[in-house]
């Protein structure tokens, strides 16, 4: 296999390029203060890992903030820059995936339009109701599985998994409904969230292939932000049936390829910004397990991960041990350097915090890489194609002022 290396930045005080090795599978972890750079920063991964792996890694972000889709147009807010560093700005091919419907999602034909006139391609995503456990299913609406809600919920779910591959939301209520042990007040209380979970949009009589969804010519953007963040566990659950597909797709792909068979799903890149939303410390979440699956088991089927956070003291501690790459942008708040600092590794001449403190602007930052066990402080590139987010924030302020 080719090697695959990935030109990140710059080493801060001899300009010289600086690689992050993409060979095989690994865990990066990106994190700073707000408007640090994390999410520019996981754009230059991306683009990276697109250019060099050709086509033979499905790359796929997950996106809460819905930023990532301007990535089909070149950089031209930073050209110059991007000359100056001695590269070309490009767009890249983006897919955009939307769970549900694209339409009732955006709730506007004419964005619609504009991403398609951008070169965007958007897609559908839709899950099966059987795609999520029993317990899945208890907590993405918020049930104790011992309670008597619960107990109704998991067992219907149960005894259709045990029936039939896939199923949908209508053959859970029938279940529910045919189920003689079952309270009335149960019943109707289940009734009513199944029946709202159905206008979500997002369960589909048929489930769709993922390897349909998320092409290798193209960067997969999961569009989570059209998802209200305030609905109980959607976005997770919407993480957790993808990640889980994939997980298990590449276990299977890995054993074929063992025998010299040919795969339709080669490695896989998640990259997930905001990741305390997914993987937090302290609580439950319908994603976290699967992640954190992900990470430790995820060497051998070639799944990497690429998170990041403003808050490293919110994500969960399992998750952040495994990470084997971190890109640490200036942090300030005690709770997170701490957070960071229990990472130092002990190739570090001093403690995390100590390089930290010396980090000053936007797009500076220390690489601790575990592969080569050294740490250096260094200047990301500059993106070749748009980075969204706060452009776009502070181009709408100035159309509102002026
Ligand atoms: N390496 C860089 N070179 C040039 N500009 C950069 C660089 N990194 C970040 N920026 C600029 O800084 C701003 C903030 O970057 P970004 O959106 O990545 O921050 P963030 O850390 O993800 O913030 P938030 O916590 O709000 O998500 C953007 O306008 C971006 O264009
Ligand atoms: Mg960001």
């Amino acid at each position: 296999m080719a090697e695959i290396n990935l030109r990140i930045g710059t080493e801060y005080e001899n300009g010289e390029l600086i690689y992050m090795n993409a060979t095989g599978s690994r865990a990066v972890f990106i994190c700073g203060k707000r408007g640090s750079g994390k999410s520019y920063t996981m754009g230059v991964i991306v683009e990276e890992l697109f250019n060099q792996e050709q086509g033979e890694a499905t790359i796929i972000i997950a996106d809460p903030m819905g930023i990532y889709h301007t990535m089909a147009l070149p950089n031209q807010t930073q050209a110059d820059e991007v000359r100056h560093a001695g590269f070309l700005t490009s767009g890249f091919p983006v897919r955009l995936i939307v769970p549900g419907d694209p339409l009732v999602r955006y709730g506007d034909a004419a964005v619609l339009t504009k991403l398609r006139e951008n070169g965007v391609e958007v897609v559908p995503l839709q899950i099966n109701a059987s795609d999520l456990s029993p317990e899945a299913w208890c907590e993405l609406f918020d049930i104790g599985m011992n309670e008597a809600m619960g107990i109704v919920l998991w067992r219907a779910v149960d005894t259709l998994l045990e029936k039939a591959p896939h199923f949908n939301i209508d053959s859970i209520l029938a279940a529910i409904e045919e189920d003689p042990r079952a309270k009335d007040t149960s019943k109707e209380a289940l009734e009513n969230r199944l029946t709202a979970a159905n206008r979500w949009g997002i369960f589909a009589q048929e489930p769709t292939s993922l390897s349909d969804v998320f092409l290798l010519n193209q960067i997969n953007v999961l569009d989570l932000s059209v998802i209200d963040a305030g609905t109980k566990g959607l976005r997770n659950m919407v993480l957790d049936v993808v990640s889980q597909r994939l997980f298990t797709e590449r276990t299977r792909e890995r054993r074929r390829e063992e025998f010299g068979l040919s795969t339709k799903l080669p490695r896989v890149w998640l990259a997930i910004d905001e990741a305390h939303q997914f993987v937090p410390k302290g609580r439950a979440s319908l994603c976290k397990e699967m992640l954190i699956r992900w990470v430790k088991e995820g060497r051998q089927p070639g799944l990497s991960l690429v998170v990041a956070t403003q808050q490293p003291a919110a994500i969960d501690p399992e998750l952040l041990s495994q990470c084997d790459v971190i890109v640490a942008h200036k942090i300030t708040t005690w709770d997170d350097i701490n957070a960071l600092d229990r990472l130092s590794a002990t190739y570090m001449e001093g403690d995390l915090k100590g390089y930290i403190r010396n980090l000053n602007r936007r797009g500076e930052a220390l690489l601790v890489d575990d592969e080569t066990e050294s740490v250096t402080t260094i200047r990301i590139r500059p993106r070749f194609s748009s980075h969204g987010g706060a452009e776009i924030q502070e181009k709408t302020v100035r159309k509102f002022l002026f």
